[in-house]
């Protein structure tokens, strides 16, 4: 049989192979593997150039809401096209960007008042992060510079989210370019189809006040992903744990930064997060569905006295020096407008929160006690399947035990991407009922295929 390299190609293949660096992908590894080359999409499906059709299982990396080629997203996009595609907003500004951003704010907690846009959610924590170092120095108070995260954070991959992250394998390597920060322990929870099946924060409090106790007067802010670390394995917090950390925060006189990058825009069921747990961060980043995954876009948002303190003469180097060519993209902007107004209402009038019971019931059907599941979680629409060998135990890294049950499930219709010898499944929005049981249903066919033939560590 001819392998994957061996059969004849289509000239995307060839160049995909040939000149195509993937992201967090082991070339070898990729290259040994049948090629999938994405033509067209529409709803929660994608196709690709042989005309096998996909559920996206993980919403293009998290990011898409209302389907791909939604109708209304279309129509703002190509409203906008015709007018302009781009224009800088470093001195300028332009309809969509303002638009936006006064509706970013109407959606946040009250106290948020002001935007400022970059190209995705490393760039919208980088912004936030600079943002309170420089408050701080203004301030008069240039010895509080430290940052505290929570343990297993993952915050992007320029060099102040690896930073502040604590994502051990992705980042390890670069430790010794980047600047110091502190973690505390994270808490316990298991949550799946709507109940909380183990909650315990105390330690992780406990630790967290002992911390400001004694770092605060030299600690800018702390970066918190609130409710779900979607990158560490959609590890989850208790309800409330948002909350008590912002009160320490404020306490100590500590910035707090959400990191909403992958939790806002509808991903739990509310469009954020903190106003959900009752909360005005100093920051909060957005990036991800923002969009509704169209186009990259993200944005910082934060409280007027924050801005205010950057206001002087010229001279006086208060500036916010920071910017990106296509800040505040028009394009972006408009179909952000386009996607935010359209799933405001789908959220207020409880369409969402069906669609993540039905998602939590399904996920529950299947893989409560199946035999290959360790541990199953489930907050609003993102979940995560631990798997295990049947009685326990682990296969060894380089079985691939994760990447064997996707690229099944790809003969199954179904496009996924493990994290290790876990299953992350995170649907787009916009799903049906028979669509959210389809997805659980061929992961479930995928994971009954492959992992009674592997051979666990003994
Ligand atoms: C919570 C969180 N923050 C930041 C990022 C980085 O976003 P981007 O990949 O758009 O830079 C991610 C990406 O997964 C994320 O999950």
């Amino acid at each position: 049989m001819a392998s994957p390299v061996d059969s004849p190609v289509s000239p995307a293949v060839a160049a995909d192979r040939r000149h195509v660096w993937h992201p967090f992908t082991q070339m070898r590894e990729y290259l040994a593997l049948p090629p999938l080359v994405v033509a067209s999409g529409r709803g929660g499906w994608l196709t690709d150039t042989e005309g096998n059709t996909y559920l996206d299982g993980n919403a293009s990396i998290w990011t898409n809401v209302h389907g791909h080629n939604d109708p209304d997203l279309n129509a703002a996009l190509q409203a906008q096209l015709a007018k302009v595609a781009h224009a800088t907003l470093l001195g300028l500004a332009h309809e969509p960007g303002a638009e936006l951003a006064a509706l970013l704010c109407e959606l946040a907690p009250i106290g948020l008042n002001r935007v400022f846009y970059t190209d995705n959610g490393s760039g919208a924590v980088e912004v936030a992060l600079k943002q309170s170092f420089q408050y701080w120095q203004l301030a008069g108070r240039p010895e509080k510079r430290g940052v505290i995260g929570l343990e297993g954070a993952y915050h992007g991959d320029t060099f102040g989210t690896m930073a502040v992250g604590d994502s051990g394998g992705f980042h390890e390597r670069f430790r010794p370019w980047c600047f110091e920060s502190t973690h505390f322990p994270a808490p316990v929870c298991n949550e799946f189809a709507g109940r909380v099946h183990a909650a315990d924060d105390a330690a992780s409090l406990d630790a967290l006040a002992r911390l400001l106790e004694s770092e605060a007067a030299q600690t800018a802010c702390l970066i918190l992903e609130p409710s779900v670390q979607g990158a560490a394995g959609m590890r989850q917090q208790p309800p409330g744990f948002t909350r008590a950390v912002a009160e320490l925060c404020r306490a100590h006189d500590v910035h707090l930064i959400l990191d909403e990058v992958f939790v806002g825009c509808g991903r739990l069921g509310p469009m954020f997060v903190c106003a959900e747990e009752g909360v005005t961060p100093d920051f909060l980043c957005l990036a991800k569905g923002l969009t509704g995954g169209y186009l990259p876009l993200a944005a910082t948002l934060t409280r007027d006295e924050i801005h205010d303190a950057f206001l002087g003469s010229f001279s006086s180097g208060r500036a916010f020096f920071h910017g990106h060519t296509f800040t505040g993209n028009p394009l972006a902007a408009a179909v952000a407008l386009a996607n935010l107004r359209k799933l405001r209402p789908l959220i207020e009038e409880g369409f969402i929160a069906e669609r993540i019971a039905v998602f939590g019931r399904e996920l529950a059907r299947a893989f409560a006690g199946h035999p290959h599941v360790r541990e199953l979680r489930q907050r609003g629409l993102a979940a995560a399947l631990d798997l295990q060998p049947d009685g326990g135990g682990s296969w060894s890294a380089d079985q691939r035990a994760g990447l064997q049950v996707c690229q099944r499930a790809r003969d199954h219709g179904l496009l996924l991407r493990p994290l290790g010898d876990s299953l992350l499944l995170v649907p787009p929005l916009c799903l049906s009922h028979d669509e959210l049981r389809e997805l659980v249903d061929r992961t479930l066919r995928a994971i009954d295929d492959v992992l009674p033939g592997l051979t666990p560590l003994s």
